[in-house]
């Protein structure tokens, strides 16, 4: 039996920590985890992992949770709270994270559990603690939720390809995050990735900044400058808030899109580029388009592999897991060592609606930093518009989800039969997402993974989904 002297750095941190092998022995088992369940590391090492009884909390009376079958292999990670049982029949409410991993070629999976039961802390839970076994760009958007599985799982696709990309979503949902993820996955990390706001520039300002322009072309052009196009030649070009662009950029992207050339302000040689383009929006551009403000070729140009982005209301279950993360991101900024959220704080960030998402909730734990000189942050410590129930109610009553998914039901008139996909990565959760997207025609599916329909009809059957 192989000894994990690895992981024995694991022995005495405050989080419980096991491994399993291939064939859910265990193979490494640390104090916490002997703490938890009363079972020491002697009695459970090289024994099936089912001797320790997991529940799932949600069940009334609680039902086993078997941990190993919801790690599918290809998910590859749980995230999720459990009830611990110890051989006393006492009750203990935890955390789990797991990941597999291949170590000497065969496949393992490592857990940490941490105990939440008298207090949120944020021990050791987070991605980042896996981030030695798997530090992909894609860990860094942390979710659990099963959209958030299908959303890593686009990314990977859509890292695959060269296709343009549009992220749709409200503000602060990560949407930066994601086409950061495409970017560093694809064949094109190692090229530039260059970022441009939309919305922060007026016309003439955003046009040069865009193409470039020549010495003298308008006041104030003293010399040549080379635009962004031509910066992320070979690379990605991420082009946000894409919905406030002016009908006369509009023209000139169409252009960069479909031709693949710029020419600089005031300069009539054309330059051939080579770029890959992510845009964003947080509009509901089919409703811009239907209006006339945004031009309908242009959309389905860029809208050719949309991704969409959850508001944090829609993944609650999320939020440990998000706080855990942004404590230990202030922890280190700030060299504090906040261990964690009192249950008066915790219950109300839980209850909150977060109209501004994931960047609402990072903001209010860094103004908690500040005023925070406990080991667990407190109900005072958090935004004054958070704790007031006048302002919760004000701020919660204007939610309201945009209606993204009218975008779905639209047919893209470009042809999309081009991107590669990698086969393997053709799942149940993929196929359902893009049959979603195309108003479930089989047809246009298949074209845009690229295989043909009875290759389509196989896998739909394999997945059990006629
Ligand atoms: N799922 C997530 N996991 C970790 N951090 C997140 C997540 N979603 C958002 N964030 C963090 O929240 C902040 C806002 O994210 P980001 O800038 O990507 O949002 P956005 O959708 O681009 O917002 P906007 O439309 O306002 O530009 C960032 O600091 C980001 O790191
Ligand atoms: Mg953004």
């Amino acid at each position: 039996m192989k000894t994990y002297n690895s992981f024995l750095e694991f022995e005495n941190i405050p989080c419980g920590v096991f491994v399993l092998d291939k064939k859910f022995n265990v193979a490494f088992w640390n104090n916490e985890m002997t703490r938890l369940f009363d079972i020491t590391s002697k009695e459970i090492i090289g024994k099936n992992i089912s001797r320790a009884v997991f529940l799932d909390p949600k069940s009334n009376p609680y039902l086993p949770l078997n941990i190993i079958s919801c790690i599918d292999g290809s998910i590859g990670s749980i995230f999720k709270s459990a009830i611990i049982r110890n051989s006393n029949n006492i009750d203990t409410l935890v955390f789990i994270s797991a990941k597999f991993f291949k170590d000497d070629q065969e496949k393992r999976m490592m857990a940490f559990v941490t105990d939440i039961s008298s207090e949120i802390t944020c021990k050791s839970t987070t991605e980042s603690d896996f981030a030695f076994l798997n530090d992909s760009p894609i860990s860094k958007i942390i979710g659990n939720d099963e959209r958030f599985i299908n959303l890593h799982r686009l990314i990977e696709l859509a890292s695959e390809s060269t296709a343009n990309v549009m992220i749709i979503g409200e503000s602060g949902t990560g949407k930066e995050l994601v086409s950061n993820a495409i970017h560093y996955l694809s064949d094109r990390k190692d090229k530039a990735f260059i970022k441009v706001n939309c919305s922060a520039l007026s016309e003439s300002l955003l046009e040069s900044e865009l193409f470039g322009h020549v010495k003298g072309s308008y006041t104030g052009a003293y010399k040549d400058k080379i635009g962004k196009f031509e910066a992320a030649n070979g690379g990605t070009i991420f082009l946000d808030e894409i919905g406030e662009i002016s009908p006369m950029i509009q023209v000139k992207l169409l252009r960069v899109i479909q031709e693949r050339v710029i020419e600089r302000v005031g300069d009539n040689k054309e330059i051939k580029v080579d770029i890959r383009i992510i845009a964003a929006t947080n509009r509901n551009l089919r409703d811009l388009v239907t209006k006339g403000i945004f031009r309908e070729d242009l959309f389905y140009r860029l809208n050719v592999f949309p991704i969409y982005t959850v508001p944090l209301r829609d993944h609650k279950t999320d939020i440990p897991l998000l706080v855990s993360h942004f404590i230990e991101k202030f922890n280190q900024q700030t060299g504090k060592s906040i261990k964690g959220m009192t249950e008066d704080a915790f219950r109300i960030i839980m209850d909150y609606c977060f109209p501004g998402n994931v960047r609402e909730l990072e903001n209010a734990i860094e103004h908690a930093f500040v005023l925070c000189n406990k080991p667990l942050i407190d109900y005072d410590d958090l935004p004054q518009e958070i704790r007031s129930t006048n302002s919760r109610i004000g701020l919660c009553a204007e939610v309201k989800s945009e209606n993204y998914f009218e975008i779905r039901n639209v047919k893209p008139e470009v042809s999309i039969s081009t991107i590669p996909f990698k086969r393997k990565l053709i799942t149940k959760e993929v196929i359902e997402n893009i049959l979603q997207h195309n108003n479930e025609n089989r047809t246009e599916t298949a074209k845009i993974l690229g295989i043909s329909r009875v290759a389509l009809w196989k896998k739909m059957k394999k997945f059990g989904m006629e």
